[in-house]
C-alpha cells in the first residue's frame, strides 16, 4: 500500500517547517506504519504569485486531486492591501476540494508543563468552514441617520448536517485512538462528548437551525446516540467555561465565526502558536495546516518550530486510517517536549528548527 502526500510549503517558515514534517514522516518505523510514504512538491503562495501571477496553480490542485492522499500545507503571507488579482491558495483550497471543516485539537496531554499550560486539556474543535458570516455578503448603505452596513449570514442545514457529522464521527474516532494509549497517557477518560455551541436564545433562526440539525445527527444515527453524549453551550458562557474548566470538553462543534473565535482562545490555553495544529477535512481529502502564519519576523533562520506542522502531519496520517502512525508521532513529540532539552526560541530554549525534527525522529 502506498500513501502520497502533497507537500505545499508556500510562504516564509512554511519553507522550514514543511521539510520538518517530512522528515518526521519519512522517519516512520515500518513497525507503525505498514504504508509506503510517498511525497509530491507542490506551489502556491504569495511569493509564487509575484512570479507566476497566481496564487495557487491549475498544476497544483490537478496533482492534489490525482496523485495524492492529502495534503501538507505550510503557510501563507497574505498582503495587508488588496492586490488584484490575489486570493489567497488555502482558502482556494479550501473551496475546490470541499474541505468543509476546520479540525484543531487543543492538547496540553504530557507536555502540560513543558508547553506552559496549567491544565491537562484535550479538547477538539470541529469548526464549520464554509458559510456563516463568512460568505463575505456585505453592503454600505446610507440612511437618514447616517452610514449603516449589513452583513449577511448563511447557515444551511446541509453544511451544518455535515459539521455535526463530523463531530460525532470525529468523537468515536477519538475514542479509538485513546483505546490504543495508557492509561496515564490520557487526558479525557468519560465517554466521548460532543458540546453543540450557539446562541440560539438571541439568533433563534439562525442558530436554531443549526442546533436542531446537529442534534438531529445524534438522535438519528444509533451508534452516535448509543456511544457519544451531547451537550449544549452558548458561545458565551462557552468561553467562560473554557477557561474555568478546559479538561470538562471533549469535542466542540461550532458555525464559522464562532468556532474561529473560540479556537485562536483555546490555543491560548496551552502555549505557542508553533505547536497548534489544523486539519481542512472533507469526504475526500484531507490536508494538514498548522495554525500559525509565515512569520516574516523569523523566516529563514531555522529557528521556527516545526511542531504544529510535524502535529498537522500527524493528524494527516490519523485522517487517513494510520492511527498508530499518528500515535507515535504525537507521544514523540510529546517526549520532545517534557525532556525540554530541545526546543526553539518560541518556548525559550535555542534549538535550531532542524534539530528539533531530528530529535522527534530519535523518539519515534
Ligand atoms: P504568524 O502566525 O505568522 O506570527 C505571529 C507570531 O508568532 C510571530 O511573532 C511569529 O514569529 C510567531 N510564530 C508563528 N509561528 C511560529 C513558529 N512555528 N515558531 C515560532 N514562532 C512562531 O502571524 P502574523 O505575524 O499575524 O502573520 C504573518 C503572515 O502570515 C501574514 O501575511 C498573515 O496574513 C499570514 N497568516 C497566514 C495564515 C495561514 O497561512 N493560514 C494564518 C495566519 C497568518
Ligand atoms: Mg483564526
Amino acid at each position: 500500500k502506498r500513501l502520497t502526500i502533497g507537500l505545499i510549503p508556500a510562504d516564509g517558515i512554511g519553507r522550514e517547517v514543511i521539510p520538518a514534517a517530512r522528515q518526521v514522516l519519512e522517519a516512520l518505523p515500518s513497525s507503525v506504519l505498514a504504508a509506503r510514504v510517498g511525497f509530491v512538491d507542490l506551489d502556491a503562495g504569495f511569493e509564487y504569485f509575484q512570479k507566476h501571477g497566481e496564487a495557487l496553480p491549475e498544476e497544483t490542485l490537478a496533482a492534489l486531486k490525482s496523485d495524492c492522499d492529502g495534503a501538507l500545507f505550510g503557510a501563507v503571507s497574505s498582503p495587508s492591501h488588496k492586490v488584484a488579482g490575489y486570493s489567497s491558495p488555502i482558502v482556494g483550497l479550501r473551496k475546490k476540494l470541499d474541505l468543509y471543516a476546520n479540525v484543531r485539537p487543543v492538547v496540553s496531554g504530557a507536555a502540560a508543563t513543558a508547553s506552559g499550560a496549567r491544565r491537562a486539556i484535550d479538547m477538539l474543535i470541529i469548526r464549520e468552514n464554509t458559510e456563516c458570516l463568512y460568505v463575505k455578503d456585505e453592503q454600505q448603505h446610507e440612511g437618514p441617520d447616517g452610514k449603516y452596513a449589513l452583513a449577511k449570514r448563511r447557515i444551511s442545514e446541509r453544511a451544518s448536517r455535515r459539521a455535526g457529522e463530523m463531530a460525532f464521527a470525529m468523537a468515536l474516532q477519538r475514542d479509538g485512538m485513546r483505546r490504543l494509549m495508557d492509561d496515564a497517557d490520557r487526558t479525557w477518560k468519560g465517554r466521548p462528548k460532543v458540546t453543540i455551541v450557539h446562541k440560539s436564545n438571541v439568533l433563534s433562526v439562525t442558530d436554531g437551525l443549526w442546533r436542531e440539525t446537529v442534534r438531529g445527527v445524534h438522535t438519528g444515527n444509533a451508534a452516535y446516540r448509543d456511544g457519544v453524549d451531547v451537550e449544549e453551550q452558548l458561545v458565551d458562557s462557552m468561553v467562560y467555561r473554557m477557561f474555568r474548566e478546559p479538561e470538562a470538553f471533549d469535542v466542540v462543534v461550532a458555525p464559522n465565526m464562532y468556532g474561529d473565535i473560540i479556537s485562536d482562545g483555546a490555543a491560548a490555553l496551552v502555549g505557542s502558536l508553533g505547536l497548534v495544529p489544523s486539519a481542512n477535512v472533507g469526504d475526500n481529502f484531507v490536508v494538514g495546516e498548522p495554525v500559525h502564519g509565515s512569520a516574516p519576523d523569523i523566516a529563514g533562520r531555522n529557528i521556527a518550530n516545526p511542531i504544529a506542522a510535524i502535529r498537522s502531519a500527524a493528524m494527516l496520517l490519523e485522517r487517513t486510517g494510520h492511527a498508530a502512525a499518528a500515535l507515535a508521532i504525537y507521544r514523540a513529540v510529546d517526549c520532545v517536549l517534557a525532556a525540554g532539552n530541545v526546543r526553539t526560541p518560541d518556548l525559550g530554549g535555542s534549538s535550531r528548527t532542524s534539530e528539533v525534527a531530528d530529535e522527534v525522529c530519535k523518539h519515534l
